[in-house]
């Protein structure tokens, strides 16, 4: 068979383990002929490939980013962008195309599908949103980097005495706010999930910092908004493909914070630095399990479904049961940063 790879969306540590195994498993037990496209939907809208071979994913393994290059590109909402991918997998004779990608790669893919072409989809996103698995790519690594980062602001914060607010990623779920607000020991944790009321952040902080400390961390992910009618009034700063203006609310949080309590208080917009680097062993594997699934899905005619990881198995889910859903951390996590705060 001839099959087309893709990453597409935002990047993340473990996308090269993915393809690494992709073409391992499909080269090897299969002998498939794996056509990368380079640059996620854009490469195939343009005719962009990069044939692979056992060369070419050699020492890729621990490396973060993605050795095809991606983008935030969405060719169903671009000008003859379906007709061109269509031109394209025509001209490549791809028989099935492995797509590796967030939500917007994920809902791109489901209006490819829907053309007639043969789909599996792997989740991969640092914001651990996608519907459907436990775990997409890239989200361990991030929760760890996160978490050293709290952990290294922990030690300054005591020092100086100070309120530090620390920005991570997660636009629609505050999974990493949540995870590396847990890990970290962070006093206040403030995610999508749960809107937050600036005059109870207050009165916490005052509250704490009169009887028991002189300092404290606050996690905020970027997509958190203050509860509707509460005294901070604030709406999203998003950019042009619904990504958050990095440090947008980090910002307004942290002048809050200093004007209602006066304490000495400092910002962290931690950004992409969650997105790079090598990946986490369980990041690696997690991306060479999906690879290897998603090629033997394919070689075995179970196609339109993304590979999903339940309850420490790997399994197939429908594309049409995901498309357009966004996965949410669940109440008795929100409940655990909340209760050790
Ligand atoms: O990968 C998802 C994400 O990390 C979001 O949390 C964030 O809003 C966005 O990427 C940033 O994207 P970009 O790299 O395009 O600025």
């Amino acid at each position: 068979m001839r099959i087309g790879l893709l990453t597409g969306g935002g990047d993340c540590p473990g996308l090269n383990a993915a393809i690494r195994a992709v073409v391992k498993q499909g080269l090897g037990e299969y002998g498939h002929t794996i056509i990368g496209f380079r640059n996620g939907w854009k490469g195939v809208v343009d005719g962009d490939v990069m044939p692979m071979s056992r060369e070419n994913i050699r020492n890729v393994l621990p490396q973060g980013g993605t050795m095809l290059g991606t983008a935030r590109y969405h060719p169903h909402s671009a000008d003859g962008g379906m007709d061109a991918v269509m031109a394209t997998l025509e001209a490549e004779r791809i028989e099935a195309l492995i797509c590796i990608g967030g939500d917007g790669t994920l809902n791109a893919a489901s209006k490819v599908a829907d053309e007639g072409i043969k789909i599996v989809a792997i989740p991969k996103t640092i914001d651990n949103d996608v519907e459907g698995t436990d775990l997409s790519i890239g989200f361990h690594t991030a929760v760890n980097i996160a978490t050293e980062a709290i952990d290294r602001i922990h030690t300054t914060a005591e020092s100086h005495n100070r309120v530090m607010v620390v920005e991570v990623m997660g636009r629609h779920a505050g999974w990493i706010a949540v995870n590396a607000g847990i890990a970290g020991g962070a006093e206040i944790v403030l995610a999508p999930e749960e809107p937050f009321d600036m005059d109870r952040i207050t009165k916490f902080l005052k509250h704490r910092h009169r009887a028991h400390a002189n300092f404290s961390i606050v996690v905020v992910a970027e997509g958190a908004l203050p509860r509707e009618g509460s005294s901070m009034q604030y709406e999203a700063q998003v950019g042009k493909f619904g990504e958050i203006i990095a440090g947008a609310i980090g910002e307004r949080v942290a002048n809050e914070i200093a004007t209602r309590t006066g304490f000495d208080t400092r910002l962290t917009i931690l950004g992409h630095v969650q997105r790079g680097g090598t990946p986490t062993p369980t990041d690696r594997i997690l991306g060479s399990r999906f690879g290897v699934a998603a090629v033997d899905a394919v070689s075995h005619g179970e196609t339109n479904v993304m590979t999903a990881l339940r309850n420490d198995e790997v399994v197939l889910v429908p594309l049409e049961e995901i498309a357009g859903k966004v996965k949410h951390v669940p109440s008795d996590l929100l409940r655990v940063a909340r209760v050790l705060a």
